[in-house]
C-alpha cells in the first residue's frame, strides 16, 4: 500500500534525522532520504527541508527540553526514538510555523512510525512533551535559546573572538543568514562572462563574485539549468573563501604539488584548472568513499588528468612522495568547522574540547608532513574553515618556532589580517559574507 503523502515526508523526516547524525554534510542525508521517499521536486519538499534543519539547528535546545520535561538523556536512547522525540519535540515546543493540525498530524505519524518498529514504549514520552511546556532557566539555558548553540562552543567562540578583537554577537547573527550560493566557473571549459550572461538569459539573478575572479555569485533556486552546468563541470559549488586559498598559493604551471587533504576536492579540482593542466598534482585523502567522490569531481570538471589519487593517511607523505620533493603544499585539514556553522547547523551541537584536542595534534602532524614535503624556496598554504585561534595562530605559532626555516609570507587582500599573528588572514561571514577561513602562507628559506 503506498504510503499517503503526509505519512511519507514524516517518515522521511524523521529517516533524515537519523541519518544525519553519521552521513556528512546533512545535505547529503537530506537529499537521499528524499529520493528514497519520492519527495524531491514535490510541494513537501522544501517543507520537509525545512523542518529537518530545524531539527538540526536546534539540536541542543531540543535534547536540554526532552531531558528537563520527560527526564531522558537522548545519548541514552537508540536513534529511532531519538529520531522521533526530536521531532516531535521540535514540532510542539520550537517549530513557529507548526500550527494545530500540523502538531496533531505529525504526532500521529511519529506514533505510527515507532509502532510499526515495535517501539510502544516510546509513546509515552510522546504524550509528556506534547503536555507539558519547557520554559529556559538556567544561564546555560539561556545562551542555548540565545545562539542555539552548545555552551561550550559559545565559550571557545568568545575566547577567540576576545582575542582576535571580533564581534561574537555579528558573527553568531550571521549564522542564521541565508548563505549566497557561490560558484566557480571551470575556465577549461567556460569563460565566466559566458556563463553570466547564459544564466541571465535563462532568467537567473547572477552576478560576478566579490574577491575571487573565478566566482559567480546565483539568487534563487538551484533547479535544471544550474545542475546541468554543474554535472557538465563548468560549475563547481564552492564558496569563494575556498577559492582564494588556491590563489594564495598561486601555484605556476610545470611546478609539483600537494594536496594532503583532498577530498571532496574543491580544492584540488581549482588547482589543476589554475595551473591549466600542466602541473601535478598529488591528492591525499584517508577516507576511500571521499577519494571516490573526488575521483568524480575530477571527471566532471576535466581535470583528473593533472592529479595523482592517493587514498591514505597524509601523514606519511614524504615517504611515499620523498622529501623536498614538491614546490607547493596545500594543507586543509579537518577542524571544528566552525567557520561554516551555517551551512553545517550540526556544528552548533557537535563541539566537544576533547575532540579539538585531538584535532590540533592531527593538524600539526600533516603541516609538519607537509613541510618535510617542501622543497627549499618552496610554499607551504595551511588553511582551516575555523574561527578559532587554536586551530589557527596557535598552530602557525608553534610551528614558526620550531622551523627557523619557516618564513611567513605577508597576507593581508582580500580579506583581514589576524592581529594576532600578523601576516596570515581571516575570512569571516559576519564581514565578508563567507565562510570563516583562516590563512597562513610560509616559505621554505
Ligand atoms: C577540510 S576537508 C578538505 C576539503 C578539501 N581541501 C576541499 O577543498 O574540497 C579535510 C579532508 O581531510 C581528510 N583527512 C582527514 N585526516 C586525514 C589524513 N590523516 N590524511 C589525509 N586526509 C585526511 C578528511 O577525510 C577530509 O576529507
Amino acid at each position: 500500500m503506498a504510503l499517503k503523502e503526509y505519512e511519507r515526508m514524516v517518515y522521511a523526516i524523521i529517516e533524515a534525522i537519523k541519518q544525519g547524525e553519521h552521513v556528512k554534510p546533512i545535505q547529503e542525508a537530506i537529499r537521499r532520504v528524499m529520493n528514497k521517499y519520492k519527495i524531491q521536486g514535490t510541494r513537501f519538499d522544501r517543507r520537509a527541508s525545512g523542518i529537518i534543519y530545524g531539527v538540526f539547528r536546534n539540536q541542543g535546545l531540543i535534547d536540554r527540553i526532552i531531558e528537563s520535561i520527560a527526564g531522558v538523556r537522548t545519548d541514552e536512547i537508540d536513534s529511532d526514538a531519538r529520531a522521533v522525540l526530536r521531532l516531535v519535540t521540535y514540532t510542539v515546543q520550537l517549530d513557529p510555523r507548526a500550527g494545530h493540525s500540523i502538531k496533531h498530524t505529525f504526532i500521529r505519524y511519529a506514533k505510527k512510525y515507532l509502532a510499526r518498529k515495535g517501539r510502544d514504549d516510546t509513546l509515552k514520552l510522546i504524550d509528556t512533551i506534547t503536555r507539558n511546556k519547557w520554559k529556559p532557566i538556567s544561564e546555560e539555558d539561556k545562551i542555548i535559546i540565545n545562539y542555539r548553540i552548545s555552551p561550550q562552543l559559545y565559550r571557545a567562540l568568545k575566547h577567540s573572538f576576545d582575542l582576535l578583537g571580533e564581534n561574537l554577537e555579528a558573527f553568531l547573527s550571521s549564522t542564521y543568514k541565508q548563505y549566497t550560493k557561490t560558484f566557480r566557473v571551470n575556465s577549461l571549459k567556460a569563460s565566466r562572462n559566458a556563463v553570466l550572461e547564459y544564466l541571465r538569459r535563462a532568467g537567473y539573478e547572477v552576478r560576478p563574485g566579490n574577491y575571487s575572479p573565478s566566482a559567480i555569485i546565483v539568487s534563487g533556486s538551484l533547479d535544471k539549468e544550474l545542475v546541468k552546468l554543474i554535472e557538465t563541470g563548468i560549475l563547481t559549488p564552492q564558496d569563494e573563501s575556498s577559492m582564494v586559498a588556491v590563489e594564495l598559493l598561486d601555484p605556476k604551471p610545470g611546478t609539483s604539488i600537494a594536496d594532503l587533504c583532498a577530498a571532496p576536492g574543491g580544492k584540488t579540482s581549482y588547482l589543476a584548472e589554475y595551473t591549466r593542466l600542466k602541473s601535478r598534482i598529488h591528492s591525499f585523502e584517508i577516507y576511500s568513499d571521499r577519494a571516490k567522490r573526488m575521483r568524480r569531481l575530477l571527471e566532471r570538471t576535466g581535470t583528473i588528468k593533472a592529479v595523482t589519487i592517493h587514498v591514505g593517511d597524509a601523514r606519511r607523505s614524504p615517504e611515499v612522495l620523498g622529501e623536498k620533493s614538491m614546490d607547493y603544499v596545500l594543507v586543509d585539514p579537518p577542524c571544528s568547522s566552525t567557520g561554516a556553522i551555517a551551512r553545517n547547523p550540526d556544528v552548533r551541537w557537535r563541539y566537544r574540547e576533547e575532540d579539538i584536542k585531538q584535532i590540533i595534534i592531527l593538524q600539526q602532524e600533516l603541516l609538519e608532513a607537509g613541510w618535510r614535503l617542501l622543497k627549499p624556496g618552496g610554499r607551504l598554504l595551511y588553511t582551516v574553515c575555523s574561527v578559532l585561534v587554536d586551530e589557527g595562530e596557535y598552530v602557525v605559532k608553534q610551528f614558526l618556532e620550531k622551523h627557523g626555516d619557516a618564513a611567513l609570507v605577508k597576507l593581508e587582500k582580500p580579506f583581514k589580517q589576524s592581529p594576532l599573528l600578523p601576516g596570515t588572514m581571516r575570512a569571516y561571514p559576519h564581514l565578508h559574507g563567507t565562510i570563516g577561513f583562516y590563512y597562513a602562507l610560509l616559505e621554505k628559506k
